[in-house]
Order: C-alpha cells, then sequence, then structure tokens
C-alpha cells in the first residue's frame, strides 16, 4: 500500500502551517488524496511532489489562481517544472546579485558626492538582468568578424532569419531579410537606428507562426534563458535551419586551461550547475557543434575575449558588459580583480601563462551549434 503522511507531518517538513494545507484543499489547489480512518487529510508522493510544486512558485511571487493553471496544465509533467522553476529561481537569483551590484555602485557614488539619476535608481528593479546591466554593454560588445563568418556561413543560403536573444544587433547578416526577438526594453532600446526589426518576446515563447523563417539564429544568449531546451525547440518550430553560438559547460578542460576562472574567479562554475549539457542542446535543435576559437584580438568582449590581453579584465567598462561579473556577486570580483592586479605587477601571471604569448587564437570551450548536420 502506498504511504502516506499525515498533514501535520507535511506541514512541518514544508514549513508552513497546517492551516494553509488546509486552505489550499479548500480551493482545491492540493487535495490531499486520503484520509486516515480518523478522517484526518493523508498526502501521498504525488501529493508531495504537486505541493513542492505550489510552494516553489509562491516563493517566486506567482498569485494562487496562476498556480493552480500552472500545477493544472496536462502538458506540463513534473521533470518539466522542474525544469521551469530551476531557470525562474536562477533569474531571480541573477536579479539579486545585479541589484547587490547597483546598490554598490550608487554607495560608492554618494560617497564620493555624485548624485544618481532617477532613471538609475530604478534600472535594477527592471523585469530582468539585462535591463539591469543592459546599458553598460555597447561599450565593449560587438561583431567579431571571423565569428560572425562562422555563424554567416552556417546559416546557408537561408534568405530569411530571425535572431533570438539579439541584444543590440551584433551578428545580425546585413545581406538577409533580419528580424530581431529580444525581451530586454533596455537592449531594443540601444540597438542602432537601421537594424533590423525587433520584437518584444523571449525564446521559450515566439510569437511566430511554425516554419515562418529559413533560419533562426542565437549568439552568446542561450546561457540566459530560463529554459533553454524549451527555447530551442521553439526555433525548431519556427525556423527550417538554426544556428547558435554558446558553449560547453561540460567540458571542464576549457575552465582548467583558462587561467581567469582557473586562478581568480573559481566562483565561474558555480554559474554552471544544473545547466544542460552540451549534448542536450545539440539534441534538442538535432544537430551537431563544431569548436570556434577565440582569436587573440576578439573584438566582441565576451567573457573569455580576453584570454592574451589579462589588463582588460582590471577595466570596470569590460566587466560591466559581461554578465558574468554580476553574477557572481560583488566579493567575488574584488577578490578576482585584486588578485590579477597584484600577479600582473608582480610578474606571477606573466610567469604562469607565458605559453599563450605564442598562440593566435584558443580553443576554450566556445561552440556553434548547427541543425540538421
Ligand atoms: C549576452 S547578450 C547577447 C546579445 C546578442 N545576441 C549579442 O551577441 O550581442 C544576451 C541577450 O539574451 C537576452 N535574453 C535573456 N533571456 C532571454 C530569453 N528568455 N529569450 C531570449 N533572449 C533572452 C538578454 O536580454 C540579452 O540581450
Amino acid at each position: 500500500m502506498e504511504e502516506h503522511l499525515t498533514v501535520g507531518r507535511v506541514a512541518e517538513l514544508a514549513g508552513v502551517t497546517v492551516r494553509t494545507l488546509h486552505h489550499y484543499d479548500e480551493i482545491g489547489l492540493l487535495r490531499p488524496s486520503a484520509r486516515t480512518v480518523g478522517g484526518y487529510r493523508a498526502y501521498a508522493a504525488g501529493d508531495v511532489e504537486r505541493l513542492r510544486e505550489v510552494l516553489a512558485y509562491r516563493r517566486l511571487g506567482f498569485g494562487l489562481r496562476e498556480i493552480a493553471d500552472l500545477v493544472d496544465d496536462p502538458d506540463t509533467d513534473a521533470v518539466a517544472h522542474l525544469c521551469r522553476l530551476r531557470g525562474l529561481l536562477v533569474e531571480q537569483r541573477d536579479r539579486s546579485a545585479a541589484m547587490v551590484t547597483a546598490i554598490d555602485r550608487e554607495l560608492e557614488a554618494r560617497a564620493m558626492g555624485i548624485p544618481t539619476t532617477p532613471e538609475e535608481q530604478l534600472r535594477v528593479f527592471g523585469p530582468r538582468l539585462y535591463d539591469a546591466i543592459g546599458s553598460a554593454y555597447p561599450a565593449t560588445r560587438r561583431t567579431e568578424p571571423r565569428i560572425a563568418a562562422r555563424i554567416h556561413q552556417a546559416l546557408g543560403d537561408a534568405r530569411t532569419v530571425l535572431n533570438v536573444g539579439a541584444g543590440t544587433g551584433s551578428y545580425e547578416p546585413l545581406d538577409r531579410e533580419v528580424t530581431a526577438v529580444e525581451p530586454s526594453a533596455v537592449m531594443r532600446a540601444q540597438r542602432p537606428a537601421g537594424a533590423a526589426p525587433c520584437v518584444a518576446a523571449a525564446a521559450e515563447s515566439l510569437p511566430f507562426e511554425d516554419q515562418s523563417f529559413d533560419a533562426a539564429m542565437a549568439v552568446s544568449t542561450v546561457h540566459h534563458w530560463p529554459d533553454p531546451v524549451a527555447g530551442l525547440r521553439e526555433m525548431c518550430r519556427v525556423a527550417r535551419r538554426v544556428v547558435v553560438f554558446t558553449y560547453d559547460a561540460d567540458d571542464t578542460g576549457w575552465r582548467r586551461r583558462f587561467w581567469l576562472t582557473r586562478d581568480y574567479l573559481p566562483e565561474f562554475a558555480q554559474l554552471l550547475v544544473g545547466w544542460p549539457s552540451l549534448a542536450d542542446l545539440t539534441r534538442a535543435i538535432g544537430g551537431r557543434a563544431q569548436p570556434v576559437l577565440v582569436p587573440w584580438d576578439c573584438a566582441d568582449g565576451f567573457f573569455e575575449a580576453h584570454w592574451r590581453r589579462p589588463e582588460a579584465y582590471l577595466d570596470e567598462r569590460v566587466r560591466r558588459a559581461v554578465s558574468v561579473w554580476t553574477r557572481v556577486g560583488p566579493d567575488a570580483e574584488r577578490r578576482a580583480v585584486t588578485r590579477l592586479g597584484d600577479d600582473l605587477a608582480s610578474g606571477r601571471w606573466a610567469e604562469r601563462n607565458r605559453d599563450l604569448v605564442a598562440l593566435d587564437a584558443a580553443e576554450l570551450g566556445l561552440r556553434l551549434l548547427i541543425s540538421g548536420t
């Protein structure tokens, strides 16, 4: 016979009151599947699973009615709920990290007597990480022509292209009909005049008909999506070919090779915990992955870009345009920058990394995923 937990035990384990569980029962949100002989509510494993989903959505700020719709959705099983919850929680954690960084900067500015504008004060409450940090993006982030050439070649003869997580428009081919999708208002606002039209939407729910584009591309964005596999499946739904520029989160080799994460920012590994494997991502688009080397003078200032130009990481503008530095939090950032600065000054960095000077390009885990190949 299936084991059941009493209402008191469930309340104790979940840190809620028995009254709350009674209320969930009364409104039909969580009906325990059995009663004890004495008539008390008794919860089976399936009831507990549903309670965990209810409580997690509650903690994320959803209302009880919205939660009822979410947990009753017949198309969403327990694993899909866990994936979605994980994505939402990571987004919330990133937003908290962005707020800590913004508060620290405001404290510093106040200490120096510099006033902050109302826009700066409110930006951090914006709905997404890139609404908080996106204004620093264009300073160092732009198309790297050698990587663009690989992406454009992978798009094949596609005439219509959807660019998902398009940001400010880097890597958009100029010789095709491009439509961009970007959820952050701050990023959309920074697209240059004449850039492709941009729709406010997220990858996981693309507002387009099935197979309405020849190709869809996503560059340096998949690791920000709350549900990457769902987003990639959406891209496959709306386009005949999918091209994704991302990195291999499982390959610990490149993290050991990259001195920045190995010697100064070990906290980076935390950001990858639970991230879908490269195999999951390629499977989602039914394709394969090709390595992309990072040239020593890479024009796009992404996290790994300055592997042969270490002084760049001491520059606040370089760091603010890369979300990793906000996501690891201000303590880890400060520690890494101080230690790197000391090692550059003492010659220790040069001593340890002398082999790099001879390299023109480095394999640091970046990958191009192409569907149907
Ligand atoms: C590092 S930027 C890359 C922008 C651009 N593709 C580039 O290469 O410069 C990541 C972008 O992903 C966007 N993003 C975050 N979550 C998203 C989601 N769920 N769907 C689509 N884009 C998302 C962010 O707002 C941000 O503009």
